[in-house]
């Protein structure tokens, strides 16, 4: 008996197994999409449309509220973002430092900043009067600063 059709059937099944397998984890690495970018996006638009609002002779309270909503949102989600206990997830373009896993707590602290920062500028719009959300808006800034000077990385 030769080589069979079984065989060959078998030797055929493994070869594609085994080039399925390499497609997977070879691919081309740095390709992926950082999940973290349309987010943070999304953070830095709500919060130039909230600035834009305020330079305005008559800013809109509602405006301001939907867009301080959005930055609130994000930031109770923002520390679900870097998920793991050890970095980045590999072949991703990322500015995350390495911080943000080595102090956890720190990096916690300073997504909450930027959380009290978002919902204190909820309750000055809530109270329609625009110079507490001038003021309320004034602490949003600074908190997004803190965060970025110590676990950012600009590319
Ligand atoms: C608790 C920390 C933290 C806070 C608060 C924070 N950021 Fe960031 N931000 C980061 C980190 C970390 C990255 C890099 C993420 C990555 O590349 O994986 C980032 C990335 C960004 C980016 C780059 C997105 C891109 O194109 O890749 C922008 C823009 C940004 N942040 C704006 C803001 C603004 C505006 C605020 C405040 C309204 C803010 N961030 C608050 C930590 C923070």
């Amino acid at each position: 008996m030769g080589f069979g059709m079984i065989q060959t059937q078998l030797i055929v099944a493994t070869i594609a197994a085994l080039g399925l397998v390499s497609a997977c984890s070879g691919g081309s690495p740095a390709t992926a999409e950082n999940p973290r970018t349309a987010k943070f996006k999304a953070i830095a638009k709500a919060n130039k449309a909230i600035g834009e609002e305020l330079k305005k002779a008559a800013p809109s309270m509602p405006a301001i509220m939907a867009n301080a909503e959005t930055l609130d949102v994000h930031a109770r989600e923002l520390p679900g973002w870097f998920p793991g206990t050890t970095g980045p997830e590999p072949g991703i373009e990322t500015e995350a430092r390495a911080a943000i896993w080595e102090r956890p707590t720190e990096f916690k602290a300073a997504a909450h900043k930027f959380a009290t920062a978002t919902a204190a500028l909820k309750s000055a719009a809530a109270t329609g009067d625009l110079a507490q959300v001038r003021s309320a808006a004034a602490g949003i800034g600074p908190s997004c600063k803190s965060c970025h000077d110590s676990f950012r990385q600009k590319k």
